[in-house]
């Protein structure tokens, strides 16, 4: 077993998963203007803070993606938010890419930068703790995206990326997202996410990346946050599981999903289903950010001194997660 694989397995077994924490400052001031609150370093560090200190991080959470804000803040103790996350057992990540820009050529498209510098960037994060990072491509559905040049050059990006982690001996998170935006059916969604992630593969084995140290963060297969047609969680999980197996090389250790705005029990509950119907070997487990922060974040906003009540309102999203990564979770238990 390469010692990536082992941290793969570590980030992701016994039910744990991950919680991507690592909102750029944009979109961490959208979310927290959302709730009325100043969006400061000192507020966005007192929010993650709190979370990385909650009592399920411990049995739940096995990495937290960080951004590079985060990683470089010093906490009111004293301590490294890497050095916080650490002490409960999980590995901290950090997001490397620089965001999605206007694709040349297809400008309704995007593609993911930050490969420049990546190489001296990633020895600065490791020496920080960080053990794993994320870049993430972004793919829209319409009759004509993701266009062929979209799907290349983001799965192309992904591989350069990818060798670069590994050489730097961390584990590269491949989050290649097929956005749930527009009117199109599950069946659309199957079919263009099937073509994203073969692609990918076939760019990550041209660039000879260690398939066993790396994690697949992908969306499930859904029909469109527009679409008329509705489908079971059931139908979300058959459907997810048949793309997985026929686009994913079985030496992928694990799957850890993207939530993409579907709301908490939504994500909770196809991912339980998921597990329920697992006829893969990959461990399938959460790579939530809204998924795990949304009712958190809301409890915070209304009085940011109440630690208790943020940290129970996490505990319990990331709880509900990890049972539903051993598929063992159920409606009833989400108001025990
Ligand atoms: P969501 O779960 O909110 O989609 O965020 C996951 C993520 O890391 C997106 O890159």
């Amino acid at each position: 077993m390469s010692e990536l694989n082992k941290i793969a397995i570590q980030i992701l077994s016994s039910g744990k998963g991950i919680l991507a924490a690592d909102e750029s400052n944009g979109t961490m001031t959208k979310r927290l203007e959302a709730v009325s609150v100043k969006s400061s370093p000192e507020n966005r560090l007192a929010f993650r803070e709190t979370l990385f200190s909650s009592e399920s991080m411990k049995d739940c959470i096995g990495g937290v993606i960080l951004y590079d804000e985060t990683i470089n803040q010093i906490t009111s103790s004293g301590k490294s938010i890497p050095e916080v996350i650490a002490k409960t057992g999980a590995i901290p990540g950090i997001k490397v890419d620089t965001g999605a820009k206007e694709l040349a050529n297809s400008t309704e498209e995007k593609i993911t930068e930050g490969l420049d510098g990546l190489r001296e960037r990633l020895k600065k994060y490791y020496a920080l703790g960080a053990r794993f990072t994320k870049w993430r491509g972004v793919y829209s559905i319409s009759d004509k995206f993701p266009s062929k040049l979209a799907i290349h050059s983001n799965a192309h990006a992904l591989a350069r990326y990818s060798t670069l982690v590994q050489e730097c001996n961390m584990v590269p998170i491949v989050e290649p997202e097929v956005l749930m935006d527009g009117s199109h059916t599950a069946d659309i969604c199957f079919s263009k996410t099937s073509d994203v992630i073969k692609k990918c593969f076939e760019e990550l084995i041209l660039h000879k990346v260690d398939l066993s140290g790396i994690i697949l963060k992908p969306n499930m297969i859904l029909s469109g946050s527009q679409s008329k047609e509705k489908i079971s969680s059931e139908e979300i999980s058959l459907k997810t599981l048949k793309c997985l197996k026929n686009s994913v090389p079985s030496e992928v250790p694990g799957i850890a999903f993207l939530s993409g705005g579907q709301s908490e029990i939504e994500a909770t509950e196809n991912l339980n289903s998921i597990n329920k119907n697992n006829n893969t070997n990959f461990i399938m487990t959460y790579s939530y950010g809204r998924a795990l922060q949304q009712s958190a974040l809301k409890i915070w906003s209304n009085n940011i001194k109440d630690i208790d009540a943020t940290q129970n309102t996490f505990n319990h999203r990331a709880k509900m997660c990890t049972l539903a990564a051993q598929g063992k979770w159920s409606s009833e238990l989400e108001n025990k």
